[in-house]
Formats: C-alpha cells, sequence, structure tokens
C-alpha cells in the first residue's frame, strides 16, 4: 500500500513513524511548506519532497494523510476525493460548518474510506475501559468527568494561538479529542451542550481554559474542563465514569482503575508505554486504519465522528458566544 502526507510537523512525522513501521506500506512522497524541514526529511529518509500535491497524486497513492494547521484543510480534501483517494485527517476535520457545506460533496463518496486522526480512541486504556463498559461492570453511564491539564510548551507550533489559522484554542487543538472519546464512551450523540471560556494568557486571541457541560441524547451528562497553561505545570488528563453500580478512573498515558463491588482494580500500563512510547496509538490507529483499507470495513472513527465534532464545537463557541444552552442540529 501505497500514501503521501501533507506536512511533516509533530503530527505528519507521528504518522510516519506509525505506518512506516507497517509492513508492505509505503511513503511516496510528501508536501511541506518549509523547505528546509522538507530538505532534511527527504535525505534522510529518502523520500521525494512535492511542491504541488497534484503531482504527487500522479503517483496514485492509495490513501494520503492530511497533517496540516487546521484552516489549510478544503483545498487538499477536494483534490485528493476528485482522485478517489482515501484519507486520515488530522483533527479538527475543517473549521466550521460552512466549511463542512464545501466539502460535503466531494467527501460523500461512498466508495471512499475516511478517518480522522481522533488517536486517543486507540489508546490501551481507553479501549480496555471502553469494553468493560459495554460489559455492564459498572451498570448503566450516568455522568462522565473529564479533566485535560497540560502546558502550551515552546515545541508547540506558532500558529495554534493565531485564530485565523486555529479557528479557535484549547477546545481545537486538545479538547476536541475529549470530546470525541467522551462520544465513545457514552455510545451517543450530545443533545444539548453550555459552555464558558476564559484566558490565562490575555495576549493571545484564543482562549486557554474551557468548561463545557454536555447532555447526551441517552441522558448521560458530562462536563470537560480542559486548560492550555503558558507556564509549567504538573499535567493531567483523566476521565472518571460513574455508572449505576461502579466507576471507572482512566488515568491517560497511564491506565485505568476499575471501582465496583467495593473494590478497586488497578489496569496499570506504565510498562507497556514504557516499551512502545508514549504516542503508541498512532501506530494502533495506522494499522486500524490499514485494516479497514484492506478489507473495505468502515473505520474506528469514521467521517461521521468528524463531520458530528465540527458541529459539536462550533456549538460550543456559539453557547460562549449567547451564554445559552444550545441543541446540536445534526
Ligand atoms: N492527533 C494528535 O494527537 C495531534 C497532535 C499534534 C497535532 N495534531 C494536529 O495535526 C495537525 C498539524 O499540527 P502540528 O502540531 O503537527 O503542526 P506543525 O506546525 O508542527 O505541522 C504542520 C506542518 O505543515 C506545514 N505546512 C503548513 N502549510 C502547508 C501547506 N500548505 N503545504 C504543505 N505543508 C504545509 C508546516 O510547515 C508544518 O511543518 C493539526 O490539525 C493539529 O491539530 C494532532
Amino acid at each position: 500500500m501505497k500514501y503521501g502526507i501533507l506536512g511533516i510537523g509533530q503530527a505528519g512525522l507521528r504518522h510516519f513513524n506509525a505506518f512506516n513501521s507497517i509492513k508492505n506500506v509505503k511513503l511516496l512522497g510528501f508536501t511541506e511548506f518549509d523547505l528546509k524541514k522538507a530538505k532534511n526529511f527527504e535525505k534522510k529518509y529518502n523520500v521525494k519532497h512535492f511542491k504541488k500535491l497534484e503531482d504527487l497524486i500522479k503517483l496514485n497513492p492509495d490513501f494520503v494523510i492530511i497533517a496540516l494547521p487546521h484552516s489549510y484543510r478544503l483545498e487538499p480534501i477536494k483534490v485528493c476525493c476528485k482522485n478517489n483517494i482515501n484519507l486520515l485527517i488530522e483533527k479538527p476535520l475543517v473549521l466550521n460548518t460552512q466549511e463542512l457545506k464545501i466539502i460535503n460533496k466531494y467527501i460523500s463518496k461512498k466508495n471512499l474510506i475516511h478517518s480522522i486522526s481522533f488517536v486517543h480512541r486507540y489508546r490501551k486504556e481507553v479501549l480496555n475501559a471502553k469494553k468493560i463498559i459495554d460489559n455492564k461492570k459498572i451498570g448503566k453511564v450516568k455522568f462522565i468527568l473529564e479533566t485535560m491539564i497540560s502546558q502550551k510548551n515552546d515545541n508547540l507550533p506558532n500558529w495554534i494561538d493565531n485564530k485565523k489559522i486555529s479557528g479557535g484554542g484549547v477546545l481545537l487543538y486538545n479538547a476536541i479529542h475529549s470530546i470525541d472519546k467522551i462520544c465513545f464512551i457514552a455510545d451517543s450523540k450530545i443533545d444539548y451542550v453550555f459552555a464558558h471560556k476564559a484566558n490565562i494568557n490575555e495576549k493571545i486571541d484564543v482562549e486557554d481554559v474551557i468548561n463545557i457541560s454536555l447532555k447526551f441524547k441517552n441522558g448521560i451528562l458530562a462536563n470537560l474542563i480542559a486548560t492550555f497553561l503558558p507556564y509549567f505545570t504538573t499535567p493531567k488528563w483523566e476521565t472518571k465514569i460513574f455508572g449505576s453500580s461502579g466507576q471507572i478512573d482512566i488515568n491517560i498515558r497511564k491506565g485505568f482503575e476499575l471501582i465496583s463491588k467495593n473494590k478497586i482494580k488497578k489496569f496499570d500500563y506504565s510498562k507497556y508505554y514504557k516499551k512502545n512510547g508514549l504516542n503508541y496509538c498512532f501506530n494502533i490507529q495506522a494499522k486500524s486504519f490499514i485494516k479497514s483499507l484492506n478489507t473495505k470495513k468502515p473505520p474506528l472513527v469514521n467521517l461521521h465522528d468528524g463531520i458530528n465534532s465540527v458541529k459539536i464545537v462550533e456549538a460550543i463557541y456559539n453557547s460562549i458566544r449567547k451564554n445559552k444552552i444550545l441543541k446540536i442540529n445534526y
């Protein structure tokens, strides 16, 4: 299987490392704006740099990975879909519902497989906790509490603070992953949202704190708090799932605990992460995507998950602007 990558920044490199570890999957070429970066990558891995996507497409890739900054998605999605190329698109699928309308006619081709890189679904702790929840080990899920505390460190790209390119702050760069994960666990669509935002760093025009209440169509409630701090912090990313007869506490990149029948059962994945690295979910995602292309079966994260998340994000920003509880129109 042959593929191309658009943008070899942080995410693009993670995808490359993941797909590179799969037998018979070959990177044909890549596009990259930053010529110095492109030259280094080209030399190191002996892979061709293309200035134009159209020239890369002439080599007939089976799929293309879009790992560009958020506002540069429309043209490559159009071009790839017109050329019948499957896509793995970094989150968010696009910036808003206006952009969704533009890509809709291209992306909805039935014969193509498109996935969105909600890569945290592929974490061992998330997949295994989900299995336990689906087996009703904590009864009926009632409430989910998600806390995501992270630092905006110097290795992150500058464009994330530029609203024209990023479309938003902590919600679009980080918390959108949490929203996808909560939807996956709740196994339902979000019905209503109510949100607030704040800025700890007042010098930027995108939010770095977000506080969101969610109500799902199946009655589950969820609360999500995410911060993207301009100073050193002790990062934390946990999901507490409260059911009618027990609780699961997921500690991302560490493991999870099952609390039921007055007992705590610990699932410690520190050895797994030590052996495979903290970004191993990219490898699991890559394998799953290739399997989906080979079997023509829908991927774990499908196009509708990407489309719904754009609608949810837009409703959250509208809720903040209007200071109102909003129903999501799917
Ligand atoms: N799934 C995850 O865990 C995860 C992690 C990090 C980033 N991301 C996502 O990946 C995407 C990229 O983010 P990043 O952090 O890697 O950013 P980045 O800035 O590190 O990488 C983007 C790269 O694209 C290049 N580029 C920009 N415009 C281009 C164009 N028109 N053609 C070709 N190359 C171009 C840039 O020079 C840069 O090297 C974003 O959607 C981001 O939200 C996802």
